[in-house]
């Protein structure tokens, strides 16, 4: 069986990814920033960069091999632009796309070694039509759909895809944090389907990405958004 491994795995849509792959069978190795006492984790904070090698390593000492990498870490800023500075921009840029890009380079290297892997991202739909006080995230979440492209073209050849699924608003804490009940409901009025996505919603998407019947899905931006990127 394969074996995974899923950053912020200690909530929301991670832990819903995670969960549905062990019950699949899948050896999986998390992390996030709680203190969870597991061997198959690693608490460290991924806004410092350097943690990408060190969870990289934890998870091989754990796992032996990482067949599959899933990039779902990330945190979500809302703010005008005049309200930003460098290091909040900074942080949240290394968080949600320096540490991913990192991860991505270590695990290509033994993925093209096996000539077998699979790479998810978590973006957002925000990377694809633009949020507006939302601008530092949402550019973080397009680079991350650059980086999904151009990384499914150069690892093609080794058996090796690259995917991204860009989900809509998700019943999580993120957006619970986000979204006060008045402007929940708001929100509700604006998507199509009248709905949040569930995280379990985004872990059965991930159980098909990583399956050996989506060999032939590469390169491609999914958006699980409940229709909010269809338009108004
Ligand atoms: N919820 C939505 O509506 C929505 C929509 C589109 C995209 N997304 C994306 O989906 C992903 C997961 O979001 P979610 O809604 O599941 O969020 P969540 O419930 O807040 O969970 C976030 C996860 O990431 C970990 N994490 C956060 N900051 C971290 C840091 N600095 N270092 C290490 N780990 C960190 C958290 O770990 P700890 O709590 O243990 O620190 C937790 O496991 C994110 O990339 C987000 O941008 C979410």
């Amino acid at each position: 069986m394969k074996n995974v491994l899923i950053t912020g795995s200690t909530k929301g849509i991670g832990l819903a990814i995670k969960n549905e792959l062990e019950l699949s069978g899948y050896r999986v190795f998390g992390s996030g920033r709680s203190e969870l006492n597991q061997d198959s984790y690693l608490c460290a904070d991924l806004s410092d960069t350097n943690n990408a090698i060190l969870l990289y390593e934890k998870a091989k000492q754990h796992l032996g091999n990482i067949d599959i990498l899933i990039n779902n870490a990330g945190e979500f800023l809302y703010s005008p632009i005049e309200n930003i500075n460098k290091d909040i921009t900074q942080k949240l840029i290394n968080l949600n796309f320096t540490t991913p890009c990192l991860l991505c380079s270590y695990v290509a290297k033994d993925m093209k070694k096996n000539n077998f892997g699979r790479i998810i991202n978590i973006g957002s739909i925000s990377g694809v039509v633009g949020e507006a006080y939302a601008s530092i995230y949402s550019a973080t979440k397009a680079g991350l759909g650059g980086l999904t492209k151009s990384l499914a073209l150069e690892l093609a050849q080794y058996n090796i895809t690259v995917n991204q699924i860009n989900p809509g608003w998700v019943e999580t804490n993120l957006t619970n944090n986000a979204l006060d009940k008045e402007e929940k409901e708001q929100t509700l009025d604006i998507i199509p389907q009248k709905r949040f996505i569930e995280p379990i919603e985004v872990a059965k998407l991930c159980k098909y990405l990583v399956s050996e019947d989506a060999k032939g899905l590469t390169g491609q931006n999914i958006n699980l958004c409940a229709g909010l990127s269809c338009g108004a």
